[in-house]
């Protein structure tokens, strides 16, 4: 049986929404975490409230190998055996169709929410493996499930990830590492904002969301589940949500 806390868990895009949540709670029930985001203000406040021994904090862009490299490496002594990875960090840009995406949005899309993944994984793949008690949860999006108008790259990017989890899960699952891809719906986070950029209304302003902490929660559930069990997909929208963008 799992011993509930004491993991070493570094959290991708902990800097806000989703990923702070986790941090959060990961840190209340007795893990040590590792938050990485690009915002060095952010992780700074989130380390004055959680306490330096808690939290390790690195500013790192995620579509940077380099940079994920370099955060491994700089842990210091009780940070460096993480036995967790939560690939949290991510974007959707833009609010048009298809047609009228520029492509740096579309690049960036695809860097961070796909290449980010992959190159936590990599890096943080044999500190997981040697750890004896690895788990990689990589946050999804019913995006990636249902299609909506809009969607296009963002719901691919997502799609990704769903289908790279579960085919990594097939080649960890021998070597005790575990695999989990958390699906939120619509979640009150500054997700909407950073997707919305200039445009004065955010798509979903005024709809029921679920909070971060939900999310981070369902996170938290998958990594409790006992060693010989594997949370393979949580599916996790507003109650009143029926379709991606409703
Ligand atoms: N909110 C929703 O409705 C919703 C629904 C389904 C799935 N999701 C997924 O949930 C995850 C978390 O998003 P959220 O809702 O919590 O949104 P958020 O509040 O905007 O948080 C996104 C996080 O990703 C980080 N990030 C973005 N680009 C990065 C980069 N290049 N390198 C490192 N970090 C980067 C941001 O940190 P910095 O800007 O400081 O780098 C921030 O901490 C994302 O993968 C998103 O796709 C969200």
């Amino acid at each position: 049986m799992y011993q509930r806390g004491k993991r070493t868990v570094w959290v991708t895009g902990a800097t806000s929404g989703i990923g702070r949540a986790c941090v959060m709670q990961l840190i209340q029930r007795g893990d040590r975490v590792i938050a990485l985001g690009r915002r060095l203000e952010r992780l700074e406040q989130l380390q004055a409230l959680m306490g330096a021994h808690n939290v390790h904090v690195a500013v790192c862009d995620v579509r940077s190998l380099d940079q994920v490299r370099r955060s491994f490496e700089d842990l210091p002594p009780d940070f460096a055996a993480v036995d967790t990875l939560v690939n949290n960090a991510g974007l959707m840009l833009g609010t048009s169709n298809f047609e009228y995406t520029d492509s740096e949005a579309m690049s960036t899309m695809v860097m961070t929410n796909c290449m980010g993944v992959l190159h936590n994984t990599s890096v943080l793949l044999p500190s997981l493996k040697s750890s004896g008690r690895g788990h990689i949860v990589n946050v999804t999006s019913i995006a990636a499930y249902y299609p909506y108008l809009t969607g296009h790259v963002y719901a691919a990017t997502k799609a990704f990830v769903e289908h790279f989890g579960a085919n990594l899960r097939t080649e960890l699952a021998s070597q005790g590492v575990r695999v989990t891809n958390v699906a939120p719906g619509r979640s009150d986070t500054e997700f909407q904002i950073v997707r919305a950029g200039k445009c004065a209304d955010a798509p979903t302003a005024g709809l029921p969301q679920l909070k971060a902490g939900d999310v981070a929660a369902a996170i938290c559930w998958a990594i409790d589940q006992p060693k010989h069990a594997n949370a393979n997909s949580i599916e996790l929208v507003p109650a009143c949500q029926t379709l991606s963008f409703r």
